[in-house]
């Protein structure tokens, strides 16, 4: 009696054994086209938002809006009286808006050393930068942010006589 009872029902649990397993694999398979389908469509979405995704190379700001308008800010009340409220420099400083000071030529860092240390004139006949003091890392990054920003508007993105 225990014996036939056992039987039909171990013969049942495998069958319905199966049809758990495939569906199973077809719940992954779906789950896999779906997490690829969203991923790409982010990539896809992400790159033509941003639309200048890998041209910008040697920048690592993210160029966040809070910090691009603190930027800005900064660069006016610090840079702005040598390089011009307008990047295109003046009479005692550089355009930023040259492709000399485009990310591959003068990457981020570079904004960093110069307000720290101040800049040996190499590219211009200004004479030196001395040191600005009363500025942080991160005040520093919000001006390549903001600078960057106007690069990009300008359709400055790489100096093509830079390596
Ligand atoms: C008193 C004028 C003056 C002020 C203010 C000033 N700069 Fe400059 N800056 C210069 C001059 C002059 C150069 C040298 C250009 C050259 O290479 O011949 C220069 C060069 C630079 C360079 C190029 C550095 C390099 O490696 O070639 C950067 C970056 C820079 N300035 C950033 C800034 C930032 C950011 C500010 C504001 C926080 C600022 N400067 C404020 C005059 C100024």
């Amino acid at each position: 009696m225990a014996r036939s009872r056992r039987k039909p029902s171990s013969k049942a649990r495998r069958a319905s054994a199966k049809p758990a397993v495939w569906g199973a694999w077809w719940a992954w398979a779906a789950l896999g086209v779906i997490a690829a389908a969203v991923i790409v469509g982010i990539v896809a979405g992400g790159g033509s938002v941003d639309g200048s995704g890998g041209e910008a190379a040697g920048t690592t700001h993210e160029h966040e809006p809070g910090a691009v308008e603190a930027g800005r800010q900064l660069y006016e009340a610090t840079c702005a009286a040598c390089h011009g409220a307008d990047l295109n420099g003046t009479d005692v400083g550089p355009p930023f808006l040259s492709p000399i000071y485009a990310p591959n030529h003068h990457a981020d860092e570079a904004f960093q050393r110069a307000v720290l240390a101040g800049v040996q004139p190499h590219h211009w006949d200004f004479g030196p930068m001395a040191p600005v003091a009363g500025l942080s890392r991160d005040d520093v990054e919000n001006i390549v942010a903001y600078v960057r920003t106007q690069q990009e508007a300008a359709g400055i993105f790489r100096d093509p006589s830079h390596p």
